[in-house]
């Protein structure tokens, strides 16, 4: 009789789940998700988003309806987006202390002083042409190409943007934010936003950084949510090559010296190992960002009777986990946290 390798025997014994459960290596917890909302003006307001079945557009009563609910069902992180139609080139609703995102923070500190609150820092859903920086005309000027695009002769104003970005940061700080999360993938905007916090008395609010974020074709649903697509031109100018992970390597770098507490990979389901790389190279804390199109994808699949919706999504989340995130942001967290209670 060949003596049987224990791990095989362990193979043959895990038709048992309770013996699967003893030697699982990774588990989904609802203390790892993060809760997205899109806040919107009004009241008693919750606009279906069309192409994201199961996530709405919320008024600011909804909202505090909605994460009684989800505080309930185990999750104590929220991300929230202001979503508003005042739009302009710079963007100056972003950091207005009255604007919805604002008041969103104030009364989801005041009412749950236990959820701990992210906010997003970006300029896109704010400004007209949708972009998530400052937009200059470029002095350069190129007569020979006619199929020339009309972003080539734009620019994103790096160090104007920063500047935009560190108020919107501050005015998030006030109402009572614990994580700014900046989005735009704008140079130095991690430092000038902690600097502007510190500067501010506010050393105890954190940065979630959107370090390695790629130019994805997976935001496609989220842009109908926040009415945020480029009004032309794409984002390829700012956001990250999807070939590349060096370049992510060196982006959470650099966003660590810049003072990240938590940097994050996004989107999560393509760039798995871009989350073990930085798992394997950093000791920080790591986001995944299971991103709209992510989300909507498995919706539409399992609407079409061609997955089993609920199996699907906790493998999605679960190989995150397993790739190395410590939290996961997921329009799923909701119906994950019942899924595995
Ligand atoms: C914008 C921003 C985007 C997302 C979060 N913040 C989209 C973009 O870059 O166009 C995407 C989130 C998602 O798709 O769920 N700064």
């Amino acid at each position: 009789m060949p003596r049987i390798f224990p791990s095989l025997r362990l193979k043959r014994l895990r038709k048992l789940e309770s013996i699967r459960a003893l030697v699982r290596e990774t588990k989904l917890s609802a203390d790892n998700f993060i809760m997205p909302y899109f806040i919107t003006d009004g009241k008693d307001k919750k606009e279906p988003i069309p192409s994201m079945p199961g996530v709405f557009r919320l008024s600011i009563d909804n909202l505090m309806k909605e994460i009684d609910q989800l505080y309930k069902s185990g999750i104590k992180a929220v991300l929230l987006f202001g979503v508003t139609g005042k739009k302009d080139e710079k963007g100056t609703g972003a950091s207005k202390g009255n604007g919805v995102l604002q008041r969103a923070i104030r009364q989801t500190r005041s009412i749950f002083p236990y959820v701990s609150i992210f906010s997003d820092v970006c300029l896109c859903g704010y400004t007209r042409h949708g972009h998530c920086g400052i937009v200059k005309k470029s002095k350069i000027k190129n007569q020979k190409s006619k199929i020339q695009t009309k972003i080539q002769n734009f620019y994103i104003d790096n160090d104007e943007t920063i500047k935009i970005l560190s108020k919107i940061a501050l005015s998030h700080a006030e109402a009572g934010v614990d994580f700014v999360a900046p989005s735009g993938m704008v140079d130095g905007q991690v430092l000038s936003i902690r600097k502007a916090l510190d500067e501010n008395s506010f050393g105890n609010v954190g940065i979630l950084s959107y370090s390695a974020k790629y130019c994805s074709s997976f935001y496609g649903p989220f842009r109908d949510a926040l009415d945020s697509s480029p009004g032309f031109g794409d984002r390829s100018s700012y956001q990250m090559d999807i070939s590349n992970i060096n370049e992510a390597l060196r982006e959470v770098e650099a966003d660590i010296k810049e003072g990240a507490d938590i940097v994050m990979v996004k989107p999560a389901l393509s760039f798995l190992d871009v989350i073990r790389a930085v798992r394997d190279n950093f000791n920080i804390p790591i986001a995944a960002y299971n991103v709209s199109g992510e989300y909507s994808m498995v919706k539409a699949a399992a609407r079409e009777g061609l997955c089993d919706e609920r199996k699907t999504a906790l493998e999605i989340l679960v190989s995150m986990k397993r790739a190395g995130a410590d939290m996961i942001i997921t329009y799923f967290a909701k119906e994950a946290a019942k899924w595995i209670a």
